[in-house]
């Protein structure tokens, strides 16, 4: 079965094909002129979507080596997102099902981060359960999965996401947007140890994360700082900041695992991308014995993909969705999960 992802949820503009649960091809088109303004702008994105989606899905087929008359199926992103920016991509995955009379599948863009870990090859029986930490722009959960579809939520943030804390961290350092990556940048040769910024729920017996404290404790810090010190004094501020998310996920992670019993994680969503959570991840891992994985680096931020082998597994048990499907802006894998 060979089926076409598109995704348009937010600022990336992309579209993937998988064939039997293998992907064989994918096409990113980020949009950059939203740096400018610090942030996504709406309207531009999905005037940008509007304009690249036909090269990009066009990009995707001709790379895959198949052609429009060997798709079959379509799978596309319905929510969470931004509405205007959703609706380029539901319309066109719609119109093109609809033409080529090929079967449709609407897919829930925090699904597809879960299924990123499985790109090469697709999830098979012993693939599960496993944990996976979904650390998001806009959401951070811990799910133990048992299959497609069989999802049971672990925890969760009570507050802004660690995608979010990062952004808004870059934000008050005057750093530019994505926050994650320029804070990355910006702490390298910086001393993580050199401001004590709080740990939000460390030890607490349950697995969910906070991380507005966090920011919080940063504006308060700046504020004390004196202006000429800032410039020189920034990288050891976004090491100290990316330290204390980053232990403040290994130590959830760390009560998770100790809850559930799982020796199988999987990390995934922009955050997973960070290079220091990967380093500290990796050496709780290997002393522990637990076996842990992230996407390649590309799969780790948002992308066609993993919609497309979401879709597939999906399309492959034989679901379907109407032409009815609008998208859903404030869609939440929360409200599917099972208790
Ligand atoms: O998964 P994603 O691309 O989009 C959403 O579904 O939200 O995640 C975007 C988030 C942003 O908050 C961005 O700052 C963060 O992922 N991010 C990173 C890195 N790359 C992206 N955070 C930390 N380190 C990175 N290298
Ligand atoms: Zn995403």
């Amino acid at each position: 079965m060979i089926v076409l992802g598109v995704e348009t949820s937010c600022d990336e503009t992309a579209a993937a094909v998988v064939a039997n649960g293998a992907l064989i091809s994918s096409v990113i088109a980020a949009q950059l002129d939203h740096r400018a303004y610090g942030g996504v702008v709406p309207e531009v994105a999905s005037r940008l979507h509007e304009r690249h989606i036909v090269s990009v899905v066009e990009r995707a087929l001709r790379t895959s080596g198949a052609s429009i008359d060997d798709l079959d199926g379509v799978a596309v992103t319905y929510g969470p997102g931004l509405a205007g920016a959703l609706i380029v991509g539901l319309n066109f995955a719609k119109g093109l099902a609809q033409a080529r009379r090929l079967p449709f599948i609407g897919v829930d863009h925090m699904e597809g981060h879960l299924w990123a870990n499985f790109l090469a090859e697709g999830p098979h029986d012993e693939s599960y359960p496993y944990l996976c930490l979904l650390v998001s722009g806009g959401h951070t959960h811990l799910w133990r999965v048992e299959g497609v579809g069989s999802y049971t939520l672990v925890g969760r943030s009570r507050d802004d996401a660690a995608g979010e804390a990062f952004d808004k961290g870059a934000r008050l350092l005057g750093l530019s947007y994505p926050g994650g990556p320029a804070i990355e940048i910006a702490a390298q040769g910086g001393d993580p140890h050199s401001i004590d910024f709080p740990r939000p729920m460390k030890g607490s017996d349950h697995c969910d994360f906070s991380f507005s404290g966090l920011k919080t404790a940063l504006f308060y810090y700046l504020r004390t700082l004196p202006e000429d010190k800032k410039e020189a004094e920034r990288p050891n501020i976004a090491a100290a900041y990316q330290e204390a998310i980053v232990e403040s996920l290994l130590d959830r992670i760390h009560q998770a695992v100790h809850r559930t019993g799982l020796r199988k994680i999987c990390v995934a969503g922009g955050v997973s991308a960070n290079a220091r959570l990967r380093e500290r991840l990796d050496a709780w891992a290997e002393a522990d014995k637990l076996n842990i994985s992230y996407p390649p680096l590309e799969y780790c931020t948002d992308n066609a993909a993993m919609i497309a082998m979401a879709g597939y597994m999906h399309l492959e048990a034989g679901e379907r969705s109407g032409f009815e499907l609008e998208v859903n802006p404030n869609l939440s894998l929360v409200d599917h999960a099972q208790d």
